[in-house]
């Protein structure tokens, strides 16, 4: 589908992107945009290359596509100026590939913040609350009549929810948790959220005032004392090489017997298959996910596990949001093919 036929600068959009006011970005820019409208959800390089072609100056990417050396040389070949992932996450980005061929590289932070941290808090009062497989067993026509053991899950109040990184994501999930639920705050992060932390004090302070439990906040020194003492962990790093399998066999068992375990942030963050082992001889443990390791791919046994609620990659899937990341990602394009600096630069 094509664009502002007339404009000098060619675009390629890998994939539909939802709202319309990202185009006007590249419009006003001079831009000839073409989006992709290719069957294959997931974008070969070869089919990728073939978009590009010869003379291509900008593009947005998706999360599934692997944006390193072949195809950041395919780019630069037709000319390319710039890249942006649709996506706050790059770990399909190799951005050394991109910026050696000086291809700047952008990425949509912010506008998804309360709508993925929202949507983990969803996926772990669903999982603590057995919200799933209740709703499974309603619909099979099993419910003959309410008992006092149907369905007993977790509560959440006053307890301790945990979170291995406390960047935008993570900090905006502890504060629904905190405040939704008057749950203490144990996290791990190189680095201290002081705003976080001031908030949640203000918080307990207010508590405290009106005769509530009050609510506390601690950082600790290793992920294992967060693992240890949470009953809940939600995860909200990014993927790297640190990162990768951060969830193992050995730290799974550390974890309270009844614990709940969120991720919405990248799938290969957890071992999978150490996970299905551990959710079927725990059958009170819990989780909650959004991404898999081998996305779109389950581990064999994931899907039989009635204590795991799985659902696909939707952390961001809301209409502000998605049509927020598109603006962002075309303005990062249409800002460096004005001769800008990209809007958005991702972190190296
Ligand atoms: C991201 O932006 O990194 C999410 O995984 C998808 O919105």
């Amino acid at each position: 589908e094509v664009h502002n036929d007339s404009g000098s600068k060619r675009v390629v959009v890998t994939k539909s992107l939802p709202g319309d006011r990202w185009l006007q970005y590249l419009v006003n820019a001079d831009c000839r945009v073409e989006v992709c409208k290719h069957p294959d959800i997931i974008l070969s390089n070869a089919t990728i290359k073939q978009l590009l072609g010869t003379k291509c100056d900008g593009v947005i990417g998706q999360l599934t596509e692997d944006w390193g050396a072949e195809l950041f040389e395919a780019l630069r070949q037709a000319g390319g100026k710039a890249y942006s992932n649709y996506a706050v996450g790059y770990n399909n980005v190799k951005v050394e590939e991109a910026t050696k061929r000086g291809i700047p590289v952008g990425n949509t932070p912010g506008v998804l913040t309360e709508t993925t941290a929202e949507l983990a808090a969803a996926l772990t009062l669903a999982a603590a609350r057995r919200v799933v497989e209740a709703d499974v067993f309603m619909r099979a026509g099993h419910y003959k009549g309410w008992l006092p053991t149907l369905f007993v899950g977790q509560l959440l109040q006053n307890k301790t929810v945990g979170i291995i990184g406390a960047g935008r994501i993570g900090a905006a999930y502890a504060r629904m948790m905190v405040e939704g639920h008057k749950m203490n705050l144990v996290y791990y992060d190189p680095y201290p959220n002081k705003q976080l932390e001031e908030y949640i004090r203000l918080y307990g302070e207010l508590l405290r005032h009106r005769g509530e439990p009050p609510v506390a906040v601690r950082r600790v020194e290793t992920m294992e004392e967060v693992l240890q003492e949470a009953d809940v962990v939600s995860l909200h790093c990014n993927l790297d090489a640190s990162t990768r399998h951060l969830i193992n066999s050995k730290r799974l068992a550390m974890m309270k017997k009844d614990a709940v375990l969120v991720n919405a942030a990248r799938g290969p963050c957890i071992d999978e298959a150490a996970l299905v082992a551990h959710l079927k001889a725990n059958p009170d443990f819990r989780c909650g996910l959004d991404v898999f390791e081998d996305e779109p791919a389950m581990k064999p046994g994931l899907a039989d596990c009635p204590n795991a609620v799985i659902v696909p990659h939707i952390a961001s899937a809301s209409m502000w949001t998605r049509s927020g990341m598109a603006t962002l990602a075309a303005a990062n394009v249409a800002g460096v093919l004005s001769g800008y600096p990209v809007w958005n630069k991702v972190d190296i």
